[in-house]
């Protein structure tokens, strides 16, 4: 719905994995606060579909199929949404390649690590840094919102994931501390166990959290608009939100793999 006095009127986000879950809910959240959104996915049908629903609710969106794990992906992905809309005010990256529960520490190929890490780290990176130096040339006070995992902080068998996530987060900080005097923002999201495509619960997971419940995308998208509107988080820079109805504060045992 249409809010009659959105906080991010006239401004620009790009959204990575846009297609489904989480990006896709927060595409949807900047563009109901008024931003044009810029989204990005390497599915072509989700893509669609994600473009295609929120230009039915009027909102000003496009999309570009790109696959974030090859080279030059982040100008590609910058130079689409200068295109679509002109200067860029919020990034929010989202994508990340399928966590498979086959993927371990026996059996993680060469290539399913180096797309984890391109995807996560590098094209992050990378995306960062070219929408940092135009904010800082074209004085806007930018605000970027990178999805983290609490697996950055605790081991989940898959080691190229975790990893992966414990460098975007020293990546945030890194960032943070370097463009918070030009008043660009960027900030860690960390989800909980959500239902939202990208993770599958097995057996009574819901149970072992607190608030006895899976979290949704919308729950996660609803704390990362928060973060991307001054007017409240303004004072909010290099720090990781989490989304998890306590999960993380629950001891759990499960054996040793
Ligand atoms: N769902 C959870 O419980 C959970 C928990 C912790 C962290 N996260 C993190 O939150 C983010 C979103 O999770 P989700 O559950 O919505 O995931 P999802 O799998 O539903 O969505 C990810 C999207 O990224 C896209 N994508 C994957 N590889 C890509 C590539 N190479 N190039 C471009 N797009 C690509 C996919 O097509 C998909 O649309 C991820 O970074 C994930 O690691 C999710």
């Amino acid at each position: 719905m249409k809010r009659q006095s959105p906080y991010l009127a006239g401004e620009t986000a790009i959204v990575t994995g846009a297609g489904n879950g989480i990006g896709k809910a927060l595409a949807v959240e900047v563009a109901s606060e008024g931003a044009n959104v810029f989204l990005v996915d390497i599915d072509p049908q989700k893509l669609n579909d994600s473009v295609s629903e929120l230009q039915a609710l009027g909102y000003k969106a496009q999309g570009a199929v790109i696959d974030l794990a090859l080279s030059g992906a982040a100008q590609q992905v910058f130079d689409g949404a200068q295109t679509a809309f002109g200067p860029l005010h919020m990034v929010v990256h989202s994508a990340s390649p399928p966590r498979r529960e086959t993927d371990t520490w026996r059996t993680v190929s060469s290539d399913t690590w180096d797309a984890m890490y391109h995807v996560n780290v590098k094209f992050g990176f990378e995306l960062a840094r070219l929408v940092g130096q135009h904010m800082i040339e074209e004085k806007i006070a930018g605000r970027m919102v990178y999805l983290t995992s609490l697996h950055a902080h605790t081991p989940r068998n898959l080691p190229h994931y975790a990893t992966s996530k414990a460098a975007m987060l020293m990546l945030v900080k890194e960032l943070a501390k370097t463009w918070a005097r030009h008043g660009i923002r960027i900030n860690a999201l960390t989800p909980g166990a959500i239902a939202a495509g990208g993770f599958k619960p097995a057996g009574d997971l819901a149970l072992k959290i607190p608030m006895q419940k899976l979290g949704t995308a919308q729950d996660v998208a609803a704390m990362g608009l928060t973060l991307l509107i001054d007017r409240f988080s303004g004072y909010v820079t290099g720090t990781e939100l989490v989304v998890d109805g306590g999960l993380s504060v629950f001891n759990w045992f499960e054996p040793v793999q």
